[in-house]
């Protein structure tokens, strides 16, 4: 009797197990895709080519996750500021657009592993006087609005020394036009910035360094899980370190 009891149990566990398997979660908000958002300004992480088309690091890594969970990717772009709203009211399942890992986004939002490590530098006239952060106080810093050079700024130099542009090629463009005294970006941006203007320079010494994740709802641990894992993959193929060496030549 005992045996067939046992033999029931174990039968009765094996259903569960085999339910488990069949049931098929809706991990995305859209069954089938990856639905992503950017802020396609940010080469080489994203920007827009000639087409129209969004590419670059991020997009190119999120395309390869979304292959890894046999999804489709879709790209949504929008303000950079918009994106983590965007992830916690739904529209978007992920954020990938060289977002820095912070402890007050943190609050908001649920971060993937890291993939890439960011350096917010400073750009400035090559004959600028600006030779380090220490020399910002009381000057114009042009920033893109919501990013970490945007919050890191307004704290360390107040607001009204701060002035947000929509993106940083806009802030570079007020640089060159004598509108801000310097712009605080991310380097590999900066760089891009730098080469298709004449007459600026990235300071030596840099301003803040910082992680790069993406950014998935709270409530979606599933997700999160599945992303991570797809990542992992991703670096361990070596997948990732190809894509970042597609966009960024070693010097
Ligand atoms: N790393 C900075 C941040 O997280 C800037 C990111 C800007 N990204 C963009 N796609 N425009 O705040």
């Amino acid at each position: 009797m005992k045996k067939f009891l046992a033999l029931l149990l174990a039968v009765a566990m094996m259903a569960f197990a085999f339910a488990g398997c069949g049931k098929k979660e809706n991990i995305t908000i859209t069954e089938g895709t990856l639905t992503m958002g950017t802020n396609a300004t940010f080469p080489p992480y994203e920007y827009t080519d000639e087409n129209g088309d969004i590419i670059g690091i991020d997009a190119e890594i999120a395309a390869a996750v979304a292959e890894e969970l046999g999804l489709k990717l879709e790209i949504k772009d929008m303000e950079f500021d918009s994106l983590i709203p965007a992830v916690q009211a739904g529209s978007i399942d992920i954020a990938f657009a060289g977002m820095t890992v912070t402890d007050e986004r943190k609050e908001s939002v649920d971060f993937s592993d890291t993939y890439a490590k960011g350096v917010q530098v400073i750009i400035v006239p090559e004959d600028s006087k600006i030779a380090s952060p220490d020399d910002l106080v009381g000057k114009k810093i042009g920033v893109q609005t919501g990013t970490t050079g945007d919050i890191y700024c307004t704290d360390d130099f107040g607001q009204e020394n701060v002035k947000q542009f929509n993106n940083g090629a806009l802030a570079v463009t007020a640089l060159t036009q004598g509108q801000v005294d310097c712009v605080i970006i991310d380097n590999e941006p900066a760089k891009n910035f730098v080469k298709s203007n004449e007459g600026l320079k990235i300071l030596e010494t840099s301003y803040a360094d910082e992680d790069y994740a993406a950014a998935v709802s709270k409530e979606n641990n599933e997700l999160l899980k599945k992303v991570n894992e797809a990542m992992k993959t991703l670096k361990d193929n070596g997948k990732i370190d190809e894509i970042v060496s597609k966009y960024i030549k070693a010097e």
